[in-house]
């Protein structure tokens, strides 16, 4: 559906990122940070004309050319193959970083409730979806720099988030309202099995000699849509504005010996998929 021009591709002086995702919430914001940084980006949503996309047709409107919209949704192999296909006919196309963001949290969510449908319902989202979009991408002849996944410290398997199983209640901490942040098993299930998918394709990419490099982000909590469908009353910790801010800088900071780790908004190594000395060798 796009035509990027070549002209711009060329140029060295940018980086080129694709946000996948990129409607609302923390892929929006990614696009707004990398526009007003003179990034260029390629973009995609579902549904282009629906009124959340309305500000991000309206960012890239005005500034034509530099970010470019497709269409990619993550529940259908056509939608990721007819994406990538477009990718890959565009001469010279080089995309320096990769933010595979798409995600859900829907309820029912308990493990004791969850039906068999929306239990897949996440696991295709949140797992299936990003991790074939990397592999199909991987499979074209577009260099890549980094391929990061927008995962949660939900999905830890060695950090069990008991406030997430509504057995304490969270405060959160800007207005110091609490509230029962609840029923995360599905979800937390998805980013888990992410998580580890995400670790087996550094470690094959390495031995291949691939230098794509595979991080998994967790974002903070962050007050999006997600957010808010905890209760309706959730509050998030921080922006998506500070979020993407820093997650920014943490994802540029990256190199071929961090591929496979997890790391946070703010830098720290997260919970369970790395030890320090694990990314030093
Ligand atoms: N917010 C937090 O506190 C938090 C914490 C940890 C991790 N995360 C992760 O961060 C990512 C972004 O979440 P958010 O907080 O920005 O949530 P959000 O505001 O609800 O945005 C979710 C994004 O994912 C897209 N999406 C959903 N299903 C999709 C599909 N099948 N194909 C393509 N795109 C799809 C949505 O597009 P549509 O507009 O078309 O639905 C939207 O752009 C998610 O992976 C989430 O799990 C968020």
């Amino acid at each position: 559906m796009n035509q990027i021009p070549t002209v711009l591709y060329s140029d060295q002086d940018f980086k080129t990122w694709a946000v996948i995702g990129a409607s609302r919430g923390i892929g929006l914001e990614f696009v707004r940070q990398l526009i007003a940084r003179g990034e260029r980006i390629i973009a995609t949503v579902r549904q282009p004309f629906a009124n959340h996309a309305t500000l991000l047709w309206g960012q890239a409107g005005a500034d034509h050319g530099r970010c470019q919209m497709f269409i990619c949704d993550v529940l259908s192999e056509k939608s990721i193959e007819n994406f990538v296909y477009e990718l890959a006919q565009v001469p010279n196309l080089t995309i320096d970083y990769v933010v595979i963001n798409a995600g859900v949290l829907r309820y029912p969510n308990r493990a004791t409730e969850v039906s068999f449908d929306e239990f897949a319902f996440h696991l295709h989202t949140n797992t299936i979806g990003p991790i074939i979009t990397a592999q199909k991408l991987l499979q074209t002849n577009i260099p890549i720099g980094t391929i990061v996944f927008m995962s949660s410290d939900s999905g830890s398997a060695q950090k069990f988030r008991e406030m997430e199983d509504g057995q304490v209640f969270l405060s959160l901490n800007k207005g110091g309202r609490k509230t029962n942040c609840d029923r995360f098993a599905a979800y937390a299930a998805s980013k888990a099995a992410l998580n580890q998918m995400l670790r087996h394709m550094a470690a094959e990419l390495k031995r291949k000699d691939d230098d794509t490099i595979i991080l998994a982000m967790h974002p903070g909590e962050v007050a999006t849509d997600i957010g808010h469908v905890l209760t309706g009353e959730v509050e998030g910790v921080i922006t998506a504005e500070e979020s993407v801010s820093a997650m920014i800088e943490v994802i540029q900071s990256k190199g071929i010996q961090h591929s496979g780790t997890f790391w946070t908004w703010e830098n720290k190594v997260g919970p369970e998929l790395v030890r320090t000395e694990d990314i030093m060798h």
